[in-house]
């Protein structure tokens, strides 16, 4: 890859940017390689634009300049990374020294988590913030793509850009813009080619500039926002409005436990209704990114007089954090009723991952599950297929799923995996010490489990 002397874009006036677009020379750097990041740049470097991905993550770097490609289960990104590394497009480093100064188009994809406290963690946009004040060259564009607070990019980061010593000045010597990502893990290529893109810029121009790329890497529609800090605010209101609307069908499917109704058969009939967008009740909602996102519109009102305001989110926040511990009821109802206690019983534990057919564990409701069953000294055996043999969460993972539940007294279905989805219900009573199974995620059809002779539990399943 040549990477020298790449132009300043702020320079450009509108038909040279256009032109620059389509020579597709433009140097492209995304800092944070991981589950979005990565599928990012290998899609700026298919696109046509040399780009050089960073990453702290040294076993990560290794194995993609090895030619492995990381990410199993994001179908056809493999190919694309096969011919962006053989083309020589795209090339990765350990070394954010070695790219930035190369590069005049910079993404930020890194993770914004949370500590033990719920509090959102910056840290490692704040840390490449201050080197971007080292290392970023003149007429360059700064784009976030990390989920983050209405604000972040105007007060914190853009300021940690300019530095202490003023080196920077944006709207100058360089601008940003808030991208948001919001695809999906398992279906980002599917995503990327057909969800609208938000782009909030510092200013218009920018907001401009960015856009014209992203269309053209993309091809997809491009929604322009007043600023980067709407463009933020837009994406966490999408996740957290599912956030909400998952706690509030968990509060319903308690309550309908307790009134023998099906809640399944209430959001079929509901799901009729032109209005009513159908969220569905389980185990707990985890993944890096909407239980994260609540937590940061909360701390966005944070010291603020109406933060009270904010009672809905909180209180879904509690509600989707208790289910787990309602699974664990569940099970331990099925087993009183069989004249068992959890106590010294073998539980199977079919899923780990927070969502179906991803390998994917943050914030996972396996996790609370595990460690309710561990303080009821349950014996647990735990099959996930994306993580067979291996240890997670002080667990060694089952190899295979028949014997995981053989003479089991009981199995939970956490995560609706397709490998269990298509279990037949004769299955577990043949295989299992008693048929008690636990279906967080309503996958199995409550005919064919009482046909089969099954003990059904399941979130909302009132009247089995
Ligand atoms: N995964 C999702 O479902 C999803 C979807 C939409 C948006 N997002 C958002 O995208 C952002 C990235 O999420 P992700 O899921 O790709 O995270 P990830 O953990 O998979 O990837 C982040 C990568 O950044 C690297 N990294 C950490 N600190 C670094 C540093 N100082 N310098 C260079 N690299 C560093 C890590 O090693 C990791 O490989 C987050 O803000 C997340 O909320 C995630």
């Amino acid at each position: 890859m040549n990477l020298e002397n790449p132009k300043n874009i702020l320079k450009l006036n509108e038909e040279e940017i256009k032109k620059y677009i389509s020579s597709e020379d433009i140097r492209v750097t995304v800092v944070g390689i991981g589950r979005i990041g990565l599928p990012t740049a290998l899609s700026f470097a298919h696109a046509g634009f040399p780009t050089i991905g960073v990453d702290i993550n040294k076993n990560l770097i290794q194995m993609i300049n090895s030619g492995n490609f990381p990410l199993k289960d994001e179908p056809e990104f493999d190919k694309i990374f096969d011919s962006v590394t053989k083309s020589k497009k795209f090339e990765a480093t350990t070394e954010i020294s070695q790219a930035v100064p190369k590069s005049n188009f910079i993404i930020l994809s890194l993770p914004t988590p949370m500590d033990k406290n719920n509090v959102p963690d910056y840290s490692a946009l704040i840390s490449v913030g201050k080197s971007l004040n080292k290392l970023l060259l003149s007429g360059s564009i700064v784009v976030v793509e990390s989920t983050i607070e209405p604000g972040f990019v105007e007060n914190e980061l853009i300021p940690l850009i300019e530095g202490d010593d003023h080196r920077l000045k944006a709207g100058q010597d360089f601008t940003a813009a808030s991208c948001p990502e919001t695809a999906n893990p398992g279906e980002i290529l599917r995503d990327f080619k057909r969800i609208p893109r938000l782009v909030g810029g510092f200013d218009d121009r920018t907001t401009t500039i960015v856009s014209e790329i992203y269309r053209h890497v993309f091809g997809v529609e491009i929604i322009k926002m007043p600023d980067c800090k709407t463009a933020n605010a837009a994406k966490l209101t999408a996740n957290v409005f599912r956030d909400v609307n998952i706690a509030f069908v968990n509060e319903l499917s308690i309550l309908f436990e307790n009134l023998g109704i099906d809640i399944m058969k209430v959001l079929e009939a509901c799901d009729k209704k032109y209005n009513f967008e159908t969220h569905y009740p389980g185990a707990g909602v985890g993944g890096p990114c909407l239980p994260v996102n609540s937590y940061q519109i909360l701390n966005s009102a944070r010291g603020m007089e109406n933060n009270g305001m904010l009672r809905i989110i909180r209180a879904a926040r509690e509600t989707n954090e208790s289910m787990p511990y309602h699974v664990v009821e569940l099970l331990s109802d099925a087993l009183n009723e069989s004249g068992k206690s959890v106590r010294g019983s073998t539980i199977a534990l079919l899923g780990l991952s927070y969502k179906p057919n991803v390998k994917d564990i943050q914030l996972s409701p396996a996790e609370a599950i595990i460690g309710r069953l561990e303080q009821l000294h349950a014996n647990l055996r735990i099959f996930d297929p994306y993580f067979k043999g291996i240890e997670v969460f002080s667990h060694k993972i089952e190899t295979d799923l028949i014997n995981t539940i053989t003479n089991a007294d009981a199995a939970v279905i956490i995560t609706a995996h397709k490998e269990f989805c298509n279990i037949e219900p004769s299955l577990f009573v043949t295989k299992m010490k008693s048929p008690i199974v636990v279906d967080s995620r309503g996958i199995i059809e409550l005919k064919a489990a009482k046909k089969a002779g099954l003990i059904l539990k399941g979130i909302g399943r009132g009247g089995i």
